[in-house]
């Protein structure tokens, strides 16, 4: 009842700002970036779910999630202290996970289509590492993901906004490819090599992904959707539920899903300096999402992402 009229009104609120931005922008210093946001087009498919959910937070989330074996003795000295790892909770899932590591995740995404209220906001891009499994309610059970930094869209002022209203760290950015998910690498060693770079407008933050096709699969499906759909939370005030579906069109669709290993380089908060890993598993797909926003984490209480 409380976060219906909020929801409407942080759209209204964020739709107007940006309309008033456009103007402002387009009248007096119309920049060559502000213009390609306007004429870049993308290939991604149409958002499947919009008319299902009208009065909700829609969209499609495109690129490649993947998994990124670190040290938990890292891990801990990353995740603020006061919130427990989960460890048991991935070994559930996970029962051959290396013994002394944690799986963080990068993800690099294209979000399309994003709408509510029948208002549409203009597609962006971002990308950052993610800490999953996380014990925010401290009840050694409910995981939350930890998403403290994000490379995003310079000039998107909505999702700029949005993430930062969660206290994420966030770092407006130029994204290669400019409006899809990722690109082809030309004349590539490895079948299905692709790319995906954001890089901060100073130039000190940065996450670029290669990825090619594999058959191997070290982590199954249910993995990723398990981590995908929990309560992500940044300085811990709010919680974001993303839901992610799997079984839209867009998802189902013959080579919906591809398996892909590759390199992944990171410059980004909370690493203290450039991370390359390489052998990284993930998975290239694009899925359908509902995203409820500015909730309260602690009504995520025993939550296991199924309603
Ligand atoms: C849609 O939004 C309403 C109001 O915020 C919320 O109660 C409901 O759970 C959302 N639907 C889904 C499928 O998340
Ligand atoms: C996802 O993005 C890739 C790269 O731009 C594109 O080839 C693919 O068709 C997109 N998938 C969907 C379902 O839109
Ligand atoms: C995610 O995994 C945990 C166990 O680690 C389980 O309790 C929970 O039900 C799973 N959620 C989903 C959506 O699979
Ligand atoms: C957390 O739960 C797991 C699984 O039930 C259990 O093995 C572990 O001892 C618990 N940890 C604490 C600190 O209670
Ligand atoms: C997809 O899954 C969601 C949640 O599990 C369910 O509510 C929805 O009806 C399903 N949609 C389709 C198209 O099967």
């Amino acid at each position: 009842m409380y976060s219906k009229p909020s929801n409407l009104q942080y759209f209204l609120f964020s739709f107007v700002s940006l309309l008033f931005l456009r103007y402002a922008a387009s009248t007096y210093f119309e920049t060559p970036q502000q213009m390609s946001l306007g004429v870049c087009t993308t290939v991604d498919q149409p958002n499947p779910i919009a008319s299902i959910y009208p009065n909700n937070a829609t969209g499609t989330l495109n690129g490649t999630v993947a998994i990124i074996p670190i040290s938990l003795a890292l891990a801990r000295q990353l995740i603020p202290s006061q919130y427990g790892i989960l460890e048991h909770a991935y070994r559930a899932l996970l029962p051959d996970f290396p013994q002394g590591m944690y799986p963080a995740i990068v993800q690099a995404l294209h979000d399309h289509e994003v709408q509510a209220f029948g208002y549409k906001i203009d597609d962006f891009s971002r990308t950052g590492i993610e800490f999953p499994f996380v014990d925010l309610l401290n009840d050694n059970h409910t995981s939350f993901k930890w998403a403290p930094s994000l490379i995003m869209s310079a000039g998107h002022d909505i999702a700029l906004k949005g993430a930062a209203d969660y206290g994420t760290n966030v770092f407006p950015a130029f994204f290669d490819p400019g409006c899809d998910a990722y690109s082809a690498v030309p004349h590539a060693e490895k079948p299905g090599t692709t790319y995906f770079s954001g890089r901060s407008l100073n130039g000190a933050e940065g996450i670029t992904t290669l990825f090619s096709s594999t058959e191997d699969e070290l982590f199954p499906l249910s993995f990723f959707q398990n981590f995908t759909n929990q309560p992500t939370f940044a300085d811990g005030k709010t919680c974001d539920n993303m839901i992610r579906l799997f079984n839209t069109s867009v998802t189902t669709a013959p080579n919906g899903i591809e398996r892909v290993k590759g390199t992944v380089r990171a410059n980004i908060h909370p690493f203290g300096e450039e991370q390359e890993w390489s052998g990284v598993y993930g998975l290239r797909m694009d899925t359908a999402f509902i995203e409820n926003n500015y909730l309260s984490c602690e009504d995520f209480r025993g939550y296991d992402g199924l309603e």
